[in-house]
C-alpha cells in the first residue's frame, strides 16, 4: 500500500477539528447534508442523482470508501470539520500532484448553521500549513464562483492572492460556471503559518450603534 504523506492526520486549532472520514459518520453527514440542500446546493458538482438520493445515509459508504481510495492513492485528503464534537463540513485537499508542481486544490462547505464563526477560515489555514508541511506541497489553489460572497471572504481574511480568471471552468448546479482562482506557495508564507495570518485579524469591534 502507497504510503500517502501527511496522511491520515488530525488537525486542531481552538474548537475546530479536522479528521478523517468515518464509515460511522453515515447518520450524523446525512442529517448535516440532507437540512443544507438550499445552502449547499447551488455551489456543487453537477449530479445525475437528486440531493436526497446523493446525501442520504445509505449513500455514505460508498462515498467514504471512495474518499478512503483516493486518499490511500494519494491525489486527495479528505477531512470532516468537527465543531463542538459535531460535524459540520468537510474540507478536502484534492487533485494532489507531486513532481516539479507539488500543487492541490481545495474545497469546503459548512453547514448555514454554524456560519460566521470562522470556522472555514480556521479549516482552510490548518490544511494549508499541513500542506505545505507534511504534505510536501508548494501550491494551493482555491477556486471560487466570482457570486460566492462568503467564501470570497474566507480566502480574503488569510490573504490568499487572486490568480486567474477561468470562464466556464468547473460544471457545478447544471452548468458550467466561471471561477476565479486564488493562490499561495509556500515561499509567500516566509517560514510563517496561516493559522497566524487568522490570529492577526482585526478583533470585532467591541460595540456598535443600534437604533
Ligand atoms: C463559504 C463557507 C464555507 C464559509 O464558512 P464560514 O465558516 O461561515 O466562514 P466565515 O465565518 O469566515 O464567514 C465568511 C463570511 O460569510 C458571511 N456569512 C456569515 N454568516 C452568514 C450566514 N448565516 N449566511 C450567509 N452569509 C454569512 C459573512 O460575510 C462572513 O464574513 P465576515 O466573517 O467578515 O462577516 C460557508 O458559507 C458555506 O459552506 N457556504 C456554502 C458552500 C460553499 O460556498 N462552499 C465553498 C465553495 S468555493
Amino acid at each position: 500500500m502507497a504510503d500517502t504523506p501527511g496522511w491520515p492526520a488530525e488537525l486542531t486549532a481552538g474548537p475546530v477539528l479536522l479528521r478523517p472520514p468515518r464509515l460511522r459518520d453515515a447518520r450524523a453527514w446525512s442529517e448535516v447534508r440532507m437540512r443544507n440542500e438550499q445552502w449547499l446546493a447551488m455551489w456543487e458538482p453537477t449530479s445525475p442523482n437528486t440531493w436526497d438520493e446523493r446525501n442520504a445515509v445509505g449513500s455514505w459508504p460508498a462515498l467514504h470508501s471512495a474518499l478512503k481510495a483516493a486518499a490511500r492513492r494519494g491525489t486527495m485528503l479528505p477531512f470532516m470539520i468537527v465543531y463542538g464534537g459535531r460535524i459540520v463540513g468537510q474540507i478536502n485537499i484534492s487533485n494532489v500532484v507531486h513532481g516539479a508542481l507539488r500543487s492541490c486544490t481545495i474545497g469546503y462547505w459548512v453547514d448555514g448553521a454554524v456560519a460566521g464563526r470562522n470556522i472555514a477560515p480556521t479549516a482552510l489555514a490548518l490544511v494549508i500549513d499541513h500542506c505545505f508541511g507534511p504534505v510536501g506541497l508548494h501550491r494551493v489553489e482555491v477556486d471560487i464562483r466570482p457570486e460566492n460572497g462568503p467564501s470570497l471572504r474566507v480566502v480574503e481574511k488569510l490573504g490568499l492572492r487572486k490568480e486567474a480568471f477561468y470562464e466556464r471552468y468547473l460544471d457545478i448546479d447544471g452548468g458550467w460556471r466561471d471561477h476565479l482562482a486564488f493562490a499561495v506557495t509556500q515561499e509567500e508564507m516566509g517560514g510563517r503559518r496561516m493559522l497566524g495570518r487568522l490570529a492577526e485579524l482585526p478583533p470585532e469591534p467591541a460595540w456598535r450603534r443600534v437604533r
